[in-house]
């Protein structure tokens, strides 16, 4: 079976010294082309964070081949919403996360199916993906929908959707970016409002603070189920102010 950290040590390691006679490409280069060949693919996952703004610039710049904007959608699912909207805007790049093994391979499966390469997934939890993949004002968008609404009280602390990870994301938004987020659960809902308002660094367009107009992008698999199922579904948009 094939061993990302087989690939990299190969490519960091004899490879890479003799790379210059072999490769026209620079290491991290070589290890996409080679991992989109091997069919392993389209998994961040095993790849080394960038150190850097820069590093990370030319890491993105590797995978997706342009420096277009871009997207990052947090809790992924099988990726059934991301691939559409993939295929529907190629001049967008689009990163999944996603934390379940079997969901995150059904999405890559989804992905190499319709060839497609403004689109890849990052397996695991998306707030180390946040965290140590990506630097200040990169993402033009961060998409959340559905996250778990743990409703339990005693479960509240398992939340996404808390003021450290909205402050972390608010640092890595360009100007003018927004967090999108949607879901059913009416106390998650106004939670989630009250958390934004506490980072404070964000604009809402809606005098709720939701609408239940949805925007104009594909329904993800959760919304379709819950719509069946005839509930409320919230939509709330942050906006990043100029800082
Ligand atoms: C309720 S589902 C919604 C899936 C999809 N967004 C949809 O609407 O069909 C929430 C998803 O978020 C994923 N998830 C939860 N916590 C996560 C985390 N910390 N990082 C990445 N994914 C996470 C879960 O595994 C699950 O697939």
């Amino acid at each position: 079976m094939f061993q990302h950290g087989l690939i990299l040590s190969l490519l960091f390691g004899e490879i890479n010294s003799k790379r210059e006679k072999i490769f026209s490409c620079t290491p991290y280069e070589c290890y996409i082309a080679l991992s989109r060949a091997m069919d392993s693919l389209f998994l961040l996952t095993d790849t080394i964070p960038p150190e850097n703004r820069d590093q990370m610039w030319v890491f993105f710049h590797s995978i997706f081949g342009n420096d277009n904007p871009l997207v990052v959608e947090i809790g992924s699912g099988n990726g059934h919403f991301l691939v559409e909207c993939a295929m529907s805007n190629p001049l967008k790049n689009y990163i999944g996360t996603e934390s379940l093994h079997g969901r995150a391979q059904k999405f890559c499966e989804k992905i190499k199916k319709r060839s497609l390469r403004n689109i890849v997934v990052f397996r695991g939890d998306a707030r180390q993906f946040v965290w140590e993949y990506l630097f200040e004002r990169c993402v033009y968008e961060f998409i959340i929908l559905f996250p778990d609404p743990w409703p339990k009280k005693r479960h509240h602390k398992h939340r996404l959707l808390t003021e450290p990870f909205i402050r972390m994301m608010e640092t890595r938004l360009v100007d003018n970016g927004a967090v999108s987020v949607a879901t059913d659960h009416e106390e998650y809902r106004d939670r989630i409002i009250h958390e934004f308002r506490k980072v404070g660094a964000f604009t809402n367009p809606y005098t709720e603070g939701y609408t239940l107009y949805p925007p104009d992008y594909p329904k993800t698999l959760f919304e379709k189920k819950l719509r069946e199922r005839g509930k409320n579904i919230y939509f709330m948009k942050f906006k990043k102010e100029r800082s």
